[in-house]
Protein backbone atom coordinates (compact mmCIF):
# COMPACT_ATOMS: atom_id res chain seq x y z
CA UNK A 1 0.00 0.00 0.00
CA UNK A 2 1.15 3.21 -0.81
CA UNK A 3 0.35 6.09 1.79
CA UNK A 4 -1.23 9.15 0.56
CA UNK A 5 0.70 12.03 -0.89
CA UNK A 6 3.74 9.81 -1.14
CA UNK A 7 4.95 9.50 -4.60
CA UNK A 8 3.12 6.50 -6.79
CA UNK A 9 5.61 3.55 -7.52
CA UNK A 10 6.49 3.44 -11.41
CA UNK A 11 8.30 0.24 -12.77
CA UNK A 12 9.78 0.61 -16.59
CA UNK A 13 9.91 -1.95 -18.62
CA UNK A 14 12.85 -1.16 -21.08
CA UNK A 15 14.86 -2.91 -24.31
CA UNK A 16 17.01 -0.36 -25.50
CA UNK A 17 18.94 2.56 -25.04
CA UNK A 18 16.67 3.94 -22.25
CA UNK A 19 16.75 7.91 -23.16
CA UNK A 20 13.22 7.84 -22.39
CA UNK A 21 13.84 6.32 -18.79
CA UNK A 22 16.56 8.75 -18.44
CA UNK A 23 13.71 11.23 -19.23
CA UNK A 24 11.27 9.70 -16.25
CA UNK A 25 14.27 9.68 -13.88
CA UNK A 26 15.21 13.48 -14.27
CA UNK A 27 11.65 14.49 -14.15
CA UNK A 28 10.85 12.41 -11.16
CA UNK A 29 12.43 15.07 -9.03
CA UNK A 30 9.38 17.36 -9.65
CA UNK A 31 6.14 14.78 -9.71
CA UNK A 32 4.39 12.75 -8.39
CA UNK A 33 6.06 9.74 -9.17
CA UNK A 34 9.07 7.62 -8.47
CA UNK A 35 11.24 4.76 -10.49
CA UNK A 36 10.89 2.02 -8.24
CA UNK A 37 12.53 -0.50 -10.46
CA UNK A 38 13.73 -0.90 -14.16
CA UNK A 39 13.35 -3.98 -16.05
CA UNK A 40 14.73 -5.14 -19.10
CA UNK A 41 14.36 -8.48 -21.54
CA UNK A 42 17.29 -7.63 -22.90
CA UNK A 43 20.65 -8.03 -20.61
CA UNK A 44 22.68 -5.00 -22.95
CA UNK A 45 20.37 -2.51 -22.81
CA UNK A 46 21.92 0.93 -22.31
CA UNK A 47 18.93 1.95 -20.12
CA UNK A 48 20.11 -0.62 -17.59
CA UNK A 49 23.23 1.35 -16.53
CA UNK A 50 21.13 4.61 -16.89
CA UNK A 51 19.06 3.09 -13.72
CA UNK A 52 22.14 1.58 -11.82
CA UNK A 53 23.47 5.37 -11.99
CA UNK A 54 20.65 6.51 -10.84
CA UNK A 55 20.36 4.09 -7.48
CA UNK A 56 16.92 2.40 -9.25
CA UNK A 57 16.96 -1.58 -8.76
CA UNK A 58 16.84 -3.20 -11.99
CA UNK A 59 16.30 -7.01 -13.61
CA UNK A 60 16.66 -8.74 -16.58
CA UNK A 61 14.20 -11.16 -17.90
CA UNK A 62 15.52 -12.39 -21.16
CA UNK A 63 13.37 -13.11 -23.76
CA UNK A 64 15.46 -15.72 -24.72
CA UNK A 65 15.84 -17.83 -21.48
CA UNK A 66 11.84 -18.74 -22.03
CA UNK A 67 10.68 -20.99 -23.96
CA UNK A 68 7.47 -18.93 -25.43
CA UNK A 69 5.85 -15.24 -24.45
CA UNK A 70 3.16 -17.01 -21.99
CA UNK A 71 6.32 -18.35 -19.38
CA UNK A 72 8.44 -14.96 -20.51
CA UNK A 73 5.25 -12.75 -19.56
CA UNK A 74 4.64 -14.66 -16.34
CA UNK A 75 7.96 -14.24 -15.14
CA UNK A 76 7.75 -10.47 -15.99
CA UNK A 77 5.03 -10.43 -14.42
CA UNK A 78 6.72 -11.50 -11.17
CA UNK A 79 9.61 -9.78 -11.38
CA UNK A 80 7.21 -6.73 -11.87
CA UNK A 81 5.05 -7.17 -8.79
CA UNK A 82 7.93 -7.82 -6.86
CA UNK A 83 8.36 -3.56 -7.02
CA UNK A 84 4.38 -3.55 -6.25
CA UNK A 85 4.05 -0.71 -9.00
CA UNK A 86 0.89 1.78 -9.12
CA UNK A 87 2.05 2.04 -12.84
CA UNK A 88 3.70 0.19 -15.55
CA UNK A 89 5.60 2.17 -17.70
CA UNK A 90 6.56 0.85 -21.40
CA UNK A 91 9.43 2.74 -22.68
CA UNK A 92 11.10 1.40 -25.77
CA UNK A 93 10.16 -2.15 -24.79
CA UNK A 94 10.22 -4.14 -27.80
CA UNK A 95 8.16 -7.12 -27.20
CA UNK A 96 4.50 -7.58 -27.76
CA UNK A 97 3.26 -8.98 -24.77
CA UNK A 98 0.00 -11.57 -24.04
CA UNK A 99 -3.82 -10.76 -23.31
CA UNK A 100 -3.04 -12.32 -19.82
CA UNK A 101 -0.21 -9.96 -19.22
CA UNK A 102 -1.98 -6.86 -20.81
CA UNK A 103 -5.43 -7.37 -18.71
CA UNK A 104 -3.11 -7.64 -14.92
CA UNK A 105 -1.97 -4.42 -15.66
CA UNK A 106 -5.28 -2.63 -17.53
CA UNK A 107 -5.52 0.98 -16.72
CA UNK A 108 -2.39 1.36 -15.10
CA UNK A 109 -0.02 0.67 -17.64
CA UNK A 110 1.02 3.12 -20.65
CA UNK A 111 3.41 3.04 -23.39
CA UNK A 112 5.39 5.40 -25.61
CA UNK A 113 4.87 4.95 -29.05
CA UNK A 114 6.86 6.85 -31.99
CA UNK A 115 3.90 8.52 -34.31
CA UNK A 116 0.65 10.00 -34.36
CA UNK A 117 -1.76 6.84 -33.18
CA UNK A 118 -3.72 5.66 -34.72
CA UNK A 119 -1.12 6.11 -37.68
CA UNK A 120 1.97 3.99 -38.43
CA UNK A 121 1.45 1.42 -35.54
CA UNK A 122 3.83 -1.15 -35.44
CA UNK A 123 7.76 -0.56 -36.30
CA UNK A 124 9.97 1.75 -38.43
CA UNK A 125 7.15 4.18 -37.97
CA UNK A 126 9.44 7.24 -39.23
CA UNK A 127 10.65 5.79 -42.47
CA UNK A 128 6.99 5.13 -42.72
CA UNK A 129 5.71 8.40 -42.42
CA UNK A 130 7.78 9.69 -44.68
CA UNK A 131 7.24 7.04 -47.51
CA UNK A 132 3.56 7.75 -46.77
CA UNK A 133 4.46 11.87 -47.55
CA UNK A 134 3.16 13.52 -44.08
CA UNK A 135 3.43 16.74 -43.40
CA UNK A 136 3.30 16.10 -39.62
CA UNK A 137 4.83 13.18 -37.64
CA UNK A 138 5.58 12.62 -33.44
CA UNK A 139 4.99 10.81 -30.80
CA UNK A 140 1.99 9.19 -28.86
CA UNK A 141 1.46 7.78 -24.76
CA UNK A 142 -1.31 5.39 -24.38
CA UNK A 143 -2.82 2.66 -22.18
CA UNK A 144 -1.79 -0.57 -23.62
CA UNK A 145 -4.90 -2.60 -24.31
CA UNK A 146 -4.61 -6.36 -26.19
CA UNK A 147 -4.65 -4.61 -29.48
CA UNK A 148 -0.39 -3.56 -30.14
CA UNK A 149 -0.37 0.15 -29.99
CA UNK A 150 -4.31 0.20 -30.45
CA UNK A 151 -5.38 1.70 -26.73
CA UNK A 152 -6.52 4.65 -25.70
CA UNK A 153 -4.18 7.68 -26.59
CA UNK A 154 -3.80 9.88 -23.70
CA UNK A 155 -1.67 12.47 -25.05
CA UNK A 156 0.91 13.51 -28.25
CA UNK A 157 3.44 15.31 -29.24
CA UNK A 158 3.44 16.82 -32.80
CA UNK A 159 6.35 17.88 -35.27
CA UNK A 160 6.47 18.91 -38.86
CA UNK A 161 8.35 16.89 -41.39
CA UNK A 162 11.09 19.75 -42.44
CA UNK A 163 12.50 19.21 -46.22
CA UNK A 164 15.58 16.84 -46.17
CA UNK A 165 14.40 15.11 -43.32
CA UNK A 166 15.41 10.82 -43.55
CA UNK A 167 14.19 8.76 -41.14
CA UNK A 168 17.51 9.36 -38.60
CA UNK A 169 16.71 13.27 -37.91
CA UNK A 170 13.23 13.15 -38.31
CA UNK A 171 13.94 10.33 -35.37
CA UNK A 172 16.08 12.10 -33.50
CA UNK A 173 13.48 15.21 -33.43
CA UNK A 174 10.49 13.18 -32.48
CA UNK A 175 13.02 11.71 -29.61
CA UNK A 176 13.45 14.83 -27.83
CA UNK A 177 10.04 15.67 -27.80
CA UNK A 178 9.39 12.02 -26.21
CA UNK A 179 11.28 13.24 -23.54
CA UNK A 180 9.18 16.16 -22.10
CA UNK A 181 5.83 14.16 -23.35
CA UNK A 182 6.68 10.37 -21.21
CA UNK A 183 7.21 12.72 -17.53
CA UNK A 184 4.80 15.05 -18.05
CA UNK A 185 1.96 11.92 -18.77
CA UNK A 186 3.58 9.84 -15.92
CA UNK A 187 3.33 12.62 -13.57
CA UNK A 188 -0.85 13.64 -14.58
CA UNK A 189 -0.99 9.74 -13.81
CA UNK A 190 0.95 10.23 -10.80
CA UNK A 191 -0.87 12.95 -9.35
CA UNK A 192 -4.62 11.12 -9.67
CA UNK A 193 -5.73 13.27 -13.13
CA UNK A 194 -5.76 10.77 -15.87
CA UNK A 195 -6.96 7.36 -15.74
CA UNK A 196 -9.05 4.48 -18.00
CA UNK A 197 -12.48 4.08 -17.16
CA UNK A 198 -14.83 2.07 -19.68
CA UNK A 199 -12.12 2.16 -22.35
CA UNK A 200 -11.95 5.84 -22.54
CA UNK A 201 -9.48 8.33 -21.29
CA UNK A 202 -10.65 10.60 -18.32
CA UNK A 203 -8.56 13.90 -17.07
CA UNK A 204 -9.86 15.69 -14.27
CA UNK A 205 -13.25 13.93 -14.29
CA UNK A 206 -13.95 14.85 -18.16
CA UNK A 207 -14.13 12.30 -20.88
CA UNK A 208 -11.19 13.18 -23.43
CA UNK A 209 -12.88 14.07 -26.86
CA UNK A 210 -9.15 14.29 -28.51
CA UNK A 211 -5.18 13.26 -26.62
CA UNK A 212 -3.55 15.94 -25.28
CA UNK A 213 -1.24 17.92 -27.01
CA UNK A 214 1.98 18.10 -25.41
C1 LIG B 1 11.38 5.58 -28.55
O1 LIG B 1 11.32 6.18 -29.81
C2 LIG B 1 10.03 5.07 -28.15
O2 LIG B 1 8.97 5.86 -28.59
C3 LIG B 1 9.98 3.74 -28.83
O3 LIG B 1 11.28 3.23 -28.71
C4 LIG B 1 12.21 4.30 -28.59
C5 LIG B 1 12.95 4.06 -27.31
O4 LIG B 1 14.04 4.91 -27.15
N1 LIG B 1 8.93 2.91 -28.28
P1 LIG B 1 14.81 4.95 -25.77
O5 LIG B 1 15.25 3.54 -25.43
O6 LIG B 1 13.89 5.51 -24.73
O7 LIG B 1 16.00 5.84 -26.03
Amino acid sequence: MTAPNSPLPVVVLISGSGSNLQALIDGAGDQHFRIQGVISNRPQAGGLARAAEAGIATRVIDHKDYPDRAAFDMALAEAVDAFDPGLVVLAGFMRILTTAFVNRYAGRMINIHPSLLPDFQGLDTHSRALAAGVSEHGASVHFVTAELDGGPVIAQTRVAVEAGDDAKRLAARVLRREHALLPQVVGWFASGRIALRDGQVWMDGNRLQAPLQC
